[in-house]
């Protein structure tokens, strides 16, 4: 597996941290950040796992940029690419050439709240809940087929940084390590614009129901 990051890597910490107990049967390759100031890449340094910046200043366009990734990122040949707070748009090339193993996790029940600042329009429009969704990505920004998708309740004292903590905290960081080992398993794929789990066909995203005991 190779995982993307841009910031803190919370999420990267919670694959680690899921890996080391047996519970993602895994092996992250390499952590590659697009910003040299990213916390997370010192949380793989301290995991021992290679950490690489490539810096989308130095490229004349988007395309290149990508490019540029892609051929770090098959350096490792991963089956899986896991986006963990990456924060830039891939273009469709990319997007075509990981199609079935790239994942991403958006802070927002989708398709509600794509885009930025979700806990912000969450609030902002008067959302009884609000939660996380990882789903493989298939060319719609912030959209593509889920896998899973949990929610909390808004609570009336929420700011958006408390909800953000919430949402991180309760829901993906035991969302998106849960994925990350069906995935592994091959329990869940992308067939078409579909997710098959254990060869079915999804019609909802899975749910906390759905997660493993060592996830909950
Ligand atoms: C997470 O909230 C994720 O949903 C969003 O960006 C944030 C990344 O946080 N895409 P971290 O870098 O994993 O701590």
């Amino acid at each position: 597996m190779v995982v993307l990051i841009s910031g803190e890597g919370r999420n990267l910490q919670a694959f680690i941290d899921g890996i080391d107990a047996g519970i993602i049967p895994a092996r992250i390759e390499a952590v590659i950040a697009n910003r040299a100031d990213a916390p997370g890449l010192a949380r793989a340094r301290s995991a021992g796992i290679p950490a690489e910046v490539l810096s989308h200043d130095g490229f004349a366009s988007r395309a290149e940029f990508d490019a540029a990734l892609a051929a770090r990122i098959d350096l490792h040949a991963p089956r899986i690419v896991a986006l963990a707070g990456f924060m830039r748009i891939l273009g469709e090339d990319f997007v075509h050439r990981y199609r079935g193993r790239l994942v991403n996790i958006h802070p927002s029940l989708l398709p509600k709240f794509p885009g930025l600042r979700t806990h912000a329009q969450a609030l902002a429009a008067g959302e009884p809940t609000h939660g996380a969704t990882v789903h493989f990505v298939t060319g719609e920004l912030d959209g593509g087929p889920a896998i899973v998708q949990a929610g909390l309740s808004i609570l009336p004292q929420d700011t958006a940084e408390a909800l953000a903590a919430r949402v991180m905290q309760d829901i993906e960081l035991r969302i998106y390590p849960q994925a990350l080992a069906w995935l592994a398993r091959g329990e869940v794929a992308l067939e078409g614009d579909h997710v098959l789990r254990h060869g079915q066909r999804l019609a909802l995203p899975l749910s906390l129901a759905d997660l493993e005991p060592a996830f909950r």
